[in-house]
């Protein structure tokens, strides 16, 4: 099967967040399981700087109001995957971040820098673009690949089916109604049904309504995405598209977060043995200034400052939570009103810790050297940073919601440590009181040490590989393509 998988991120190329991740992981194992996947990405700097083999593979013309652009064909940095960089030097060649200006305000353009990708894209898609290879599956992903689906509907292409991914209903890629005509895009498919979403036009509105399927990343998000809670004003065209919505949950980059391999930590570990861990959690105190206390359980959160995540639940929480005698370390950064909230908590506070910023190396040595994982999210599609703390034995506190109640199970050592089960710890209402005594839980836990490293390596043990969630994939590319299968067709398979 050929499959074009286009991004705006792709760790390490380029990298904001999860979607990252997904985007450099999912096309490699579906390459393993003999697909010929190309990656699509923008040509940001950072993304030339950090590719190999960079050719010109084709140009494209003038797209969108006389923006020239070309593909250049490269390989990834660290394995044999395919790209497929779209230079337009007039979009992407640019200080800043994918999205945002260096002030940190998003680019005025961004209409055009993603109009322009998902029309390069869907070029790809109906073998128009010179570059001599036609995929019969477009795979696109959140808002800044939504209209590329729908520029592949309206071209009318009889042989690419469309497959969007959401991996987070609130970001909606909205954009005044004006910019209709310079996207190129018909009157006629800004209706309800199509890219209008309360008078404007949305592009993630464009992926769900356009695709011939829609994904999500977790079973329990594509559930909870048809309801208002959380649907973010779009359950209703969900639930009318239930049969063609799908959840598969995403799996974690054994090579990138691996804490028997992990070359970013000052010791490695396994299931088999933890002394390793104990180094890592002695020197990650002494690296944020705190007491080398390796009996005092260390809470850790890494992620995005934004409500999303729940950080107001842990600002509100943290007091009480250091009265169980426990040690707090925060590594983030997001929304400024947060970023100072927590910088402020830790002030005079010598159990807590507070890192703003975005540091992928603490990052690891965080997961590493703590003992719990806080993820009171409000909602999550999947989440990947608690399937990273369970791997690496640092057991995480969840709110059950999205994927963190798909990868997280209750762990109880109720009847004793021999027949203690579980994985973390898992708590519904948003309040910092659920929180918390979710907290006590683990804290309760800690201190029965049998069950705690029981419960530690049913967590390391868990299956997270992407090679489960590339096979899933690889069942809906094979019912939606018309074409591609044709050589290779057979009635009977192997039972999964
Ligand atoms: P989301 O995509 O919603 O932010 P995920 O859990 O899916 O959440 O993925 C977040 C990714 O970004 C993980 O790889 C995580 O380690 C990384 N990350 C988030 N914040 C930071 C930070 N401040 N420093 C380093 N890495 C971070
Ligand atoms: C989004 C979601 C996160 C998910 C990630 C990758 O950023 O917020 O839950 O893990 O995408 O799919």
């Amino acid at each position: 099967m050929k499959v074009l998988f286009v991004a705006s991120e792709a760790y390490p190329l380029i990298k904001t967040g999860g979607l990252a991740d997904v985007a450099g992981a999912l096309p490699v194992a579906m390459r393993a399981r003999g697909n010929d996947v190309r990656l699509m990405l923008p040509a940001y700097p950072k993304a030339l700087e950090r590719a190999r083999r960079i050719e010109t593979a084709s140009e494209l013309g003038e797209l969108l109001g006389g923006h020239r652009a070309r593909l250049l064909s490269a390989a990834a940095a660290d394995s044999d995957l395919e790209l497929l960089l779209l230079d337009c030097p007039a979009l992407f060649a640019r200080d800043g971040g994918p999205y945002t200006a260096p002030s940190g305000a998003d680019w005025a353009d961004n209409h055009l820098r993603f109009g322009v990708l998902a029309l390069a894209a869907a070029m790809v898609a109906v073998g128009q673009s010179g570059i001599g290879w036609r995929p019969d599956i477009l795979h696109a992903n959140d808002w800044q690949t939504g209209l590329a689906p729908a520029y592949l509907r309206l071209a009318g292409a009889p042989n690419t089916r469309s497959v969007f991914t959401v991996h987070n209903m609130q970001f909606q890629g909205r954009f005044d109604a004006e910019v209709l005509a310079a996207l190129e895009l018909p009157r006629l498919a800004f209706t309800m049904e199509g890219l209008e979403f309360h008078g404007q036009l949305s592009m993630l509105k464009a992926g769900l309504a356009f695709a011939d399927r829609i994904t999500t990343v977790s079973p329990t998000y594509a559930r909870e995405i048809q309801t208002p809670e959380f649907g973010h004003g779009m359950e209703g065209l969900l639930a009318a598209r239930q049969r063609d919505l799908v959840g598969i949950l995403n799996g974690i980059d054994d090579t990138l977060w691996n804490p028997s391999s992990d070359a970013l930590l000052p010791a490695r570990y396994d299931v088999a043995s933890l002394a390793g861990k104990a180094v890592c959690k002695a020197a990650l105190q002494e690296e944020l200034g705190m007491a080398e206390e390796p009996g005092v359980p260390l809470i850790a959160m890494v992620g995005r400052l934004t409500e999303q995540k729940g950080v107001d639940l842990i600002a509100a929480a943290l007091g009480r939570m250091l009265e169980l005698d426990t040690q707090v370390a925060v590594l983030g950064a997001g929304d400024p009103h947060w970023e100072r909230a927590l910088t402020e908590l830790a002030v005079g506070r010598d159990r807590v810790a507070v890192r703003i910023g975005y540091d992928e190396l603490l990052a690891h040595r965080m997961i590493a050297g703590a003992d719990m994982f806080l993820m009171p999210s409000r909602f999550e599609p999947c989440g990947l940073t608690q399937m990273y703390a369970m791997r690496y034995g640092t057991l995480p506190i969840v709110r059950r919601t999205g994927g963190l109640a798909d990868t997280v199970d209750e762990a109880s050592p109720a009847d004793g440590a021999a027949t203690a089960r579980g994985t973390g710890f898992l708590f519904d209402a948003a309040k910092p009181e659920a929180l918390l005594e979710a907290t006590r839980r683990a804290v309760t836990m800690y201190a029965d040490k049998p069950a705690w490293r029981l419960a530690q390596r049913q967590a390391m043990q868990q299956d997270f590989s992407w090679g489960r969630a590339a096979e899933e994939y690889g069942w809906i590319y094979r019912t939606l393509a018309p074409h591609g299968v044709a050589g290779e067709t057979k009635v009977r398979w192997e039972a999964a």
